[in-house]
Formats: C-alpha cells, structure tokens, sequence
C-alpha cells in the first residue's frame, strides 16, 4: 500500500523503530559510494556471468543486442488514466471490486452497496494474487484457483460524498464501516482459460469470501495465552477476521500464506506505551470502525491488537475450513512469506516487516515436509524456529535466533515465553541486533537458483549516519532488491537452514543520472524504475518487479518490470507494463505454463485530490458515476505462447 496509509512520504515519519540498532553497524566504514555500489554490482555480474554459480541461463537464450533474454519491445516511462502493455500482449480485466464471487451474490451497484453483498463480491484494494492449478501439480496453468488478498479500502473512493483522501475514512457511517469491514480479507476464485481467454466460473464450488469478521483460528504458541484473550474471544483461539492483507506466498502443500501487514491503522485509543507504539497502535485511527466496535478501541479491548499483524493460512480447496493465523512466525507488518523447502525436508518461510527501520525474518519449521499426505504438513508452520537476519557490510548475513531464553529474550527483559517473543518480535528483534532495513516489501525465492530477492521499496528517513552495505542510500527515495544467498548452488541443494547466509546488491533503483541508480550498464535511456514492492519468477528464473511509489514529479507511472538476474541480461530491466494513474502492481503471479502473468491493480485514482465525483481515474470502466475499481487482470500474448520468450 502506500501514499496516506503507510505515510510514504512524510518526511516526519522515521518508522516505529527507536533502536535502529546502530551499534551494530561500522558506521564510518559503512558510507558506500555509487563507485563502490557499482563495483559491487558488476563484480557479482561477472561472477554469474561465468555460468557456474548461477544455473538456469546460457548465451543460447540471449535474444536482445544488449544480451537480455526478454524480447518485448519495452514501454517507455509515462502517466496514463489507463494501463499499457508492450507490443503483442493482451490485458483482460478478470474480477474487479464488487463482482460477484460466491453464489447468489447480487449484482454491484456502487449508489446502494450494502455489507451483506460485499460479503459475497470481490473485495477492495487487491494485493497478493496467488494461482493453484487444477488438478494440482499440474503444468498447464488453464484451469484454477486464484486467491487474492484484499488489502485496504480507499473510503472516499468507494462512497458518494465523503470528499478528499484527507480524514475520509473517519467520515464513514456504521453501514458503510461494515461494508469496508466486509471488503478487507481475500477471496478465492476459480478461473478457466477458453480460447485463450480466461474467464471466473460462475457459481463454483470453491468461491469464498473471507472476511474481517470471518472467524479465524489461532495457533503455535500464542494460541490460548493471556495476552491474546478478549471478551468476545475469552479463550484467546479464535480472531475474527483478517487485516491489511498485503503480500502473501503459496505452500507446497497448496495453501495461502496471506500476510497481515498495516493491521495497526484499523485501532483507536491505544495507551502511549513503547508496546502499542512499536506496532504504530495509536490514539488516532485511519478508519471509522473504532466508533461502532468497541474491539477497535483499544481502551475497552486492550488485546485486539495482539491477534493481528500475523501470517494466516488458508486452504483454498476447503472452502469450510477455518482459516489459522499462524502465530510462531511472528508478530509484526509482515508484507508478505515466500515459503520453501529446503534439501532435507525442513520448510523455510521468509518475510519481510514492511517499516522503515524494520527488519526481515526467516522461519525454519521443526518437521519435515510430506509430499504423500497434503494434511499431515497442516501443522509444520505451528514449531520451528524464527531468525532476524543481520546484514554484515562484508557480504554476510547472520541469522539471529529468537528463541526464548537465548541471549537477552529472557524475563529480564520481559520475554517469559516464547509466546512473548513472538507478540512482541519487533521488540525480540531489537535486542538481538538485527539490521534495520529501508523497508522490506516483498519476498520470493528464484525457483531456478534457490536465491532470495527482497525488495526494499525505499526509506526517505534514512540519515546519512544510518547508511550501511545494504541500505547505502540515505534519504533513499527509490530502493533496492538484494539478493539473500544461501550456501549452495542452486534451488535444489541451497541450505536454507543455515546460520550463515552471504548477500548481494541486484539492483540500487532510481535514475542512475539523478538518483544514484545502479544497473547494469547496458540498461536503456528511460528504463529505470523506483520503488520496487512486489516480485515475481517465472518458471526460467527471470524476475518480473512491480513497483510502488513512483515519485510524482518523474512523472512515471508504476508498472512491471523484467529483468534476468544472471549472464548479459542481469540487472537490466525492461518497462513491460504501466499501471493506471495513481496505481501500484500487485500480485503478480505466474501460471505455471508461463502463459498467463495475473497482476493486481490497487488504488486507481488513489491520489489527494481524487474523490468519488471526481476521481483521477475512472479504470477500468470509464463509465460515467462509477468510480476507480482495483481489479486483477490477465496478461498473455496474442496468440499464446510463453510471456517475454
Ligand atoms: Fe502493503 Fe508494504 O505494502
Ligand atoms: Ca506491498
Ligand atoms: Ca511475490
């Protein structure tokens, strides 16, 4: 998400962090000059380019004069009240906000919305798309599930009269409060490609909506603890609902990992207290809801907050099964989890803490993946091991343990159990020492390579005291994806388990003119991108990066950009798609065929002076009295055939 809700750029915001652990950091050695970034990237270029270390690409594939693989002709930078693909793709609108998703549910009628239809309509403001073949497994990608997490609600865009961006959540009446209730969570759709052109089942048996009331399941330690009792809820095990769902990652075993990202901005009321404050649970709420709920005021409810800000699983093939918000990975603004596994059977999830000065995380689970019995790994995420990771000016990265009883996650510091080190992890994180990153958005890991790529979308609170390796930027309003390398060669014998990691810059994002920009340099004139948020992989390895955040004043709209990560191609993206005004990429999500890229479109028209009467724009309908409608679309090539090939 971005612009009001997460304050991208405030320049007062510094993040909820207060340690920022600069200790740990040499800070007089830590200033990195473009010359020395550039150094570093070219250097980890050649060693790819060598075509050992990096599997998965050779110079058979090379298409482009510049060595890329891609062959699209790129986009060039622009804003657009619509979107635009490259040359010899077709975008189809697949579901957009208020189309129907279970049976029975009514038409959309944006002038007489109500909470009960929104319930069974696709929700607002989609983020994570993942798909899940039919039957499973398979490799054709035309036939499906799609999941997709509704993240947030845009008031003022989804309501008559509620004016400007600027206080219009708190506008909101108690039936237009349900309905933005009713719109957070996800849904499950299933889809069919006929003739090329994909289409949602009518009335399938799987369809879903989940909601922010939609019971859900507690488990792993904070399950049943005092800390997570409410009234409603006196035995701490079930939360209703789910929040702010951002990113998220597919399991092998076929479920959704959706992650609860900005779940504070929805809790009014909090106490000033260091616990509430380093999650952002304040006295001001962005949202109505506090008014008509009193589990959103935190003075009458002081442990809502606690069951929120976790990853939740959903099994999308059973549409009766209550979704579990899986507490032993930890408590903060998971932006999303990308979920391995690893040589020996262990399943690895990372995910990123979308803060400034926040960190990212690694979870190793205590059993073993069983690819014969899909229920029996049900459990794997609810015992294992949480780490934080520490980024070594070096190349290193060290995983911290945050294990109960280890090192200062003791009594005397207010960690009596595990549960606590899990409701309060930014807290655990802190002590230990992990580094304090500019923003860790998405996660995915190269299922060619085995190597993770996290995008770090920016950090404009960044001082130039506060620099180091991987965050060498300060005031960095364009970010950077780094390259998170497990000991190994490649996805099959990577060691996702291990204590010691080693890391890489991809890509400094920006002009490389004006920002400080680091690509590589055969990269085009106009080509650059700022704010990287979600990734992607198809199935060759090549990373697909949709962006968030384009600063207004280059006049560059979001979109996709492609790039291979090893041999000439590496760090050279190519412009493939561009978002409508004033919105960002989401999802985004292959078909396992690599025909089919789904992409989410949030918040069209999301800008200051957009409004219901009047938005910036009017995608996907262009229909006069219907607002912006954040949609997921379907990418393919006109004729079929495999995307960027
Ligand atoms: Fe929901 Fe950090 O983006
Ligand atoms: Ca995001
Ligand atoms: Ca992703």
């Amino acid at each position: 998400m971005t612009n009001h809700r997460d304050l991208a750029l405030d320049a007062e915001d510094v993040g909820s962090n207060p340690t920022q652990n600069r200790t740990f950091v040499d800070i007089a050695n830590a200033r990195l000059s473009r010359r020395g970034a550039l150094k570093g990237l070219l250097a980890t270029a050649g060693i790819a380019a060598l075509g050992t270390a990096l599997p998965g690409f050779n110079e058979a594939e090379a298409a482009g004069a510049d060595g890329s693989t891609f062959t699209f002709k790129p986009l060039k930078h622009g804003e657009s009240p619509s979107h635009h693909v490259a040359e010899g793709y077709d975008v189809d609108i697949l579901i957009r906000w208020g189309d129907k998703v279970v049976a029975g549910a009514p038409e959309f009628d944006v002038t007489r919305q109500t909470a009960a239809a929104q319930e069974m309509q696709f929700g607002y403001n989609n983020d994570f798309v993942g798909f899940l073949p039919f039957p499973a497994g398979a490799k054709t990608g035309n036939h499906g599930l799609l999941w997709v997490n509704h993240e947030y609600t845009n008031t003022n865009l989804m309501f008559a009269g509620i004016g400007s961006e600027k206080d219009n959540a708190l506008k909101a009446s108690k039936e237009q409060s349900d309905i933005e209730i009713a719109a957070h969570g996800g849904s499950v759709i299933e889809i069919r490609k006929t003739s090329g052109k994909w289409a949602v089942v009518p009335d399938s048996k799987y369809a879903r909506r989940i909601t922010g009331t939609t019971p859900i399941s507690i488990s792993g330690p904070a399950r049943g603890h005092a800390r997570m009792k409410t009234s409603a809820d006196p035995s701490g095990t079930l939360a209703l609902g789910t929040f702010n769902n951002c990113a998220g990652g597919i399991t092998p075993w076929g479920t959704v990992l959706t992650a609860e990202e900005n779940f504070n901005q929805y809790f009014a009321n909090a106490p000033d207290t260091a616990e509430y404050k380093r999650l952002g649970v304040a006295k001001a709420s962005s949202y109505a809801w506090s008014k008509y709920h009193a589990r959103f005021d935190v003075a009458k409810e002081p442990n809502e907050p606690n069951r929120f800000g976790w990853l939740v699983e959903v099994d999308p093939f059973d549409p009766g099964s209550a979704p579990v918000k899986r507490t032993a990975l930890g408590r903060f603004k998971h932006e999303g989890a990308s979920a391995v596994i690893n040589k020996d059977g262990r399943i690895v999830v990372y995910s990123g803490d979308d803060e400034r000065f926040d960190y990212v995380y690694r979870f190793v689970s205590a059993g073993r993946y069983n690819p014969n019995d899909r229920k029996a790994n049900f459990s794997l995420l609810d015992e294992g091991t949480l780490a934080v990771a520490k980024f070594g000016d070096d190349g290193s990265i060290e995983w911290l343990p945050l294990v109960h009883g280890q090192g200062p996650l003791t009594a005397a510091n207010g960690f009596n159990g595990q549960t606590d080190v899990c409701i309060e992890t930014r807290r655990a994180a802190d002590l230990v020492g992990a580094t304090p990153m500019d923003r860790p958005e998405d996660v995915d890991t190269n299922p060619v390579t085995g190597v993770v790529y996290m995008a770090l979308t920016n950090n404009s609170s960044r001082k130039p005291e506060q620099v180091n390796k991987v965050n060498p930027r300060p005031d960095n309003r364009h970010g950077q994806i780094v390259e998170i390398i497990p000991p190994g060669s490649n996805a099959r014998d990577r060691d996702h388990t291990a204590s010691k990691y080693t890391w890489s810059m991809f890509i400094l994002c920006g002009d490389p003119k004006a920002h400080g920009g680091v690509y590589n340099p055969a990269m085009a004139e106009g080509q650059w991108l700022s704010c990287p948020d979600n990734v992607a992989f198809d199935s060759k390895g090549r990373i697909w990066i949709g962006t968030d955040g384009a600063p207004t004043a280059a006049k560059i709209a979001d979109g996709v950009w492609a790039t291979d990560v090893s041999g000439k191609g590496r760090a050279l993206p190519k412009l493939f798609f561009a978002a409508p005004q004033d919105a960002e990429i989401c999802g985004p999500w292959f078909a396992p065929d690599d025909q089919t890229f789904f992409v989410a479109i949030q918040h069209p028209g999301e800008s200051s002076k957009s409004t219901f009467e009047e938005p910036a724009t009017r995608w996907p309908d262009f229909k006069a009295g219907m607002p912006p409608r954040p949609s997921v679309i379907a990418i393919t090539k006109k004729g079929g055939g495999v995307l960027g090939a």
